[in-house]
């Protein structure tokens, strides 16, 4: 699959689901959800308690089939032929499909390796440099599992210039991992600045891929634009349901863990010879060289998906989730029988 996503039955390492599960009260409030109604239908008190979570204005959040919709929404209204969209890459692929889509030019600034550091001296120039423009991060960032550090976050926003002159330029964050990561976004202060719109996958965090849910946090005035272009009652009744159950800060004590999983991760990867690189996520990009398509296929043939990234423009890497220590393990007992083997 073009996202990763393994087969009933599989270990799944190629998605990056939140490893400790599907949090109970979502289970729970999920299994009694009535969907015989189209007042089952009304987003309205899932996005005023999402506001709430977030510290924002209800008129400040749109709930959306997914962080995928969120997106799509925010190409077709902020983007169009002869527009510039600037990505911070090797990143999700969305973002300049979306914008191809879009008919507009897209431009990437790459992180590059070892470390994978967010290129953000590069974007800050070209954001300067450019006219109209909206700009993609995501943070963290999906495959490399860097985060922007609040102060570089700051630096982007600036480039943007003036909220008050005419130029439509915005820079939209994409924070589907952000729950994972060490640190916490000053997301207030950049909301603030109404040059910047943030995007929330809620599938991650609650595990839920099933559900599409996922939301918008943006000015108010482009949050209408986006509610005006879409399709009647575009989030079931399940992802209305798990929405108004959601908080989106894990506790600590999740937190702490699913980081001692992510060290366990990498200190076993390391044991085999193989090299991962620093990551803030739920996620870890690892470097295995000319030998990474047949490491995924050797794996597929145990019935465990791992992420080949070349389509991120990263050939010799894979791209491995955190799991629970038996699943960790599973894969530890697979790659032990493929390495040897390996080309
Ligand atoms: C960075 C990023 N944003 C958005 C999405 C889409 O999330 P959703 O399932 O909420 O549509 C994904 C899915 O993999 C992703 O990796």
């Amino acid at each position: 699959m073009a996202h990763g996503g393994a087969p009933a039955g599989w270990l799944d390492v190629g998605v990056n689901l939140n490893p400790l599960g599907v949090p109970d009260a979502i289970r729970q409030v999920v299994a009694t959800v009535r969907f015989d109604r189209y007042a089952d239908l009304d987003p309205r008190a899932a996005e005023r308690h999402l506001a709430a979570d977030a510290g924002v204005a209800a008129s400040a959040v749109l709930l959306t089939a997914g962080a995928s919709e969120a997106l799509r929404l925010i190409a077709a209204t902020e983007l169009r032929p002869g527009g510039r969209a600037l990505i911070a890459g090797p990143t999700y692929g969305e973002y300049a499909r979306l914008a191809v889509l879009s008919g507009a030019d897209v431009a990437e600034c790459r992180a590059t390796p070892p470390g994978f550091r967010p290129p953000v001296s590069a974007l800050e120039r070209a954001l300067r440099r450019s006219g109209p423009v909206v700009a993609f991060v995501c943070d963290p960032n999906n495959p490399t599992g860097r985060a922007l550090a609040p102060a570089d976050l700051r630096r982007l926003v600036d480039a943007l210039g003036d909220p008050a002159s005419r130029q439509p330029r915005l820079l939209v964050i994409d924070q589907s991992f952000e729950p994972f990561a060490d640190r916490r976004s000053p997301v207030g202060e950049l909301l603030a600045t109404g040059r910047v719109v943030v995007v929330r996958s809620l599938t991650k965090l609650l595990s839920s891929p099933g559900i599409r849910v996922g939301y918008v946090i943006g000015p108010p005035r482009l949050v209408s634009r986006l509610r005006s272009l879409r399709d009647p009652w575009p989030v079931g009744a399940h992802a209305i349901a798990a929405a108004s159950a959601a908080t989106w800060t894990l506790d600590p004590a999740a937190r702490r863990q699913i980081r001692e999983w992510r060290r366990a991760l990498a200190d076993g990867l390391r044991a085999r010879g193989l090299r991962p690189h620093p990551s803030t996520a739920n996620f870890l990009l690892v470097e295995v060289g000319p030998a990474a398509e047949a490491l995924v296929a050797q794996a597929a043939r145990r019935r465990v998906g791992i992420r080949w990234c070349a389509n991120f423009g990263l050939p010799g890497f894979v791209r491995l989730a955190v799991r629970p220590p038996a699943e960790q393990e599973r894969l530890f007992a697979v790659l032990d029988a493929i390495l040897p083997m390996l080309p």
